[in-house]
């Protein structure tokens, strides 16, 4: 019988608000820290998440991994419902294969061994984690009963075995990215976890939304990352004045957002041209899905960006690309005292050499870049065959021809086209 005794207690305010902290030694010496919120012990399912240390994804922001944004998801789950408890499991890293050994993992993965073969190549196993510890910490806190934050059917399983009630298994669904999509995909295929990486596009309005299809086969170069580029154009074939709300219904508006924001959080930089700035003053970060801010990179060579744009503020870091010229050095003073990043690149005819700005951006360890528009970086970006996927939306609308509104669609892929049909009326009727 495994027992686990309370070491410390102290109160800790989190960036989701203020949790008790209980420290508990649990035999063998692993230290099992507990961040609690309301009333637990009052016999009710209490909302809980089992968290394996994994200091990479939680401390570090790996994103190899999924770990940290589970763990602000859950706490965030559990100040939302005023009432829970997480566990934050010490000795557990690397599905408790340890630190060194999840790293020689990831060297066999880098060799082309998913996460479950690649514990075995190296004689480990690909779960080595126990729950009866976690299992003692919740009977210490009073706990019989839990609605249990997780996507891992066993943890689950091992609570269960170990005397917890588990009422309900509550899934923390999260946005793939373009280093974890193959990792959550084999914990869903091999190890039977609740679908990680997010609900098929249909599904898109309601959660999470599985972008690898749109992602392609992300593949940086040496001397550059890999560049998508997503933009929306009205039937006609322009690019939309606004990026955003192509559709026509409140509830497909969400959706696409929520699809755009999941190919960011995929990309670990998102680009656009002083112009996109100026005209929408976007902040370029991850709000409407479960996943990483990526870098902000903004185009800027005469610096036009204003101090007030919401791409400068401090909700993940942003990268200004801007070409030295002449009467620029106080704002871009003033940019680096702000903790913004200021790279100078060659100019060129339009703008900054983009060659250049991906070239830097690569030797940053930026893999892959997302660019979000305008018109003017899109073109050049096209002509510099520096462009290796496009995601385009067609919205059912006209350009200067508003009074239109488009409806029934139909859509036949014929061959490498695609076809489109939508019955026209004048927009009152
Ligand atoms: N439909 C969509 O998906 C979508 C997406 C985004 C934006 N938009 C809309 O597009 C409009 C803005 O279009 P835009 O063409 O003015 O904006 P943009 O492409 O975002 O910005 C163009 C500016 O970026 C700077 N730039 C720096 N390096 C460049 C390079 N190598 N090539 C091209 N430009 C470079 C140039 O300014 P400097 O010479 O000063 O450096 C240039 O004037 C807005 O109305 C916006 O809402 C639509």
């Amino acid at each position: 019988m495994i027992r686990a005794s309370e070491a410390a207690r102290v109160r800790l305010p989190t960036s989701a608000g203020e949790f008790e902290a209980r420290a508990f030694e649990v035999g063998g010496g692993l230290v099992y820290l507990t961040l609690l919120r309301g009333d637990v012990a009052d016999g009710q399912p209490v909302l809980t998440r089992v968290h394996s240390e994994c200091l990479t994804g939680d401390a570090l922001g790996s994103l190899r991994c999924d770990c940290g944004v589970q763990l602000h998801a859950a706490l965030e789950a559990i100040a939302r419902e005023g009432r829970g408890v997480l566990i934050y499991a010490t000795g557990h890293e690397g599905r408790g294969i340890g630190l060194v050994n999840k790293l020689r993992a990831y060297q066999e993965q880098e060799r082309g061994a998913d996460t479950v073969d690649a514990n075995l190549r190296l004689g480990l196993p690909a779960d080595r984690r126990s729950y009866a510890e976690a299992a003692a910490v919740l009977t210490a806190l009073g706990i019989r009963s839990v609605r249990l934050l997780t996507n891992n059917p066993r943890k689950a399983d091992g609570l269960a075995a170990a005397g917890i009630r588990v009422e309900e298994v509550v899934p923390l669904v999260t946005t793939a990215t373009a280093h974890n999509g193959q990792y959550l995909r084999t914990k869903r295929d091999r190890m039977g976890h609740i679908d990680p990486a997010g609900a098929p596009l249909a599904e898109v309005a309601e959660r999470p939304v599985d972008v690898s299809s749109l992602l392609g086969a992300v593949r940086p170069r040496a001397d550059r990352p890999f560049v998508l580029v997503t933009y929306v154009q009205t039937l006609d074939g322009r690019i939309a004045a606004r990026p955003d709300a192509p559709v026509a219904t409140a509830a497909g508006a969400a959706a696409w957002r929520r699809l755009a924001h999941a190919l960011r959080a995929a990309c670990d930089a998102v680009l656009v041209g002083s112009g996109t700035v100026l005209a929408g003053d976007p902040e370029l970060t991850v709000r409407l899905v479960p996943g990483p801010s990526p870098l902000r990179v903004v185009l800027d060579s005469r610096l036009r960006t204003p101090l007030t744009a919401r791409v400068l503020n401090g909700a993940a870091p942003t990268l200004v690309v801007t070409a030295g010229r002449d009467g620029t050095r106080a704002k871009r003073e003033e940019l680096v005292a702000r903790n913004v990043g200021v790279r100078l690149v060659e100019p060129a005819p339009v703008g900054v050499d983009l060659h250049a700005t991906l070239r830097a951006l690569r030797a940053d360890g930026v893999g892959s870049v997302l660019v979000e528009g305008g018109a003017g970086v899109i073109a050049s970006m096209l002509a510099a065959g520096v462009v290796d996927r496009l995601v385009a939306t067609i919205a059912p609308r006209i350009a200067g021809a508003a009074g239109l509104a488009l409806t029934n669609r139909a859509v036949h892929p014929v061959g490498d086209d695609v076809l489109l049909a939508f019955d026209v009326a004048p927009a009152s009727t």
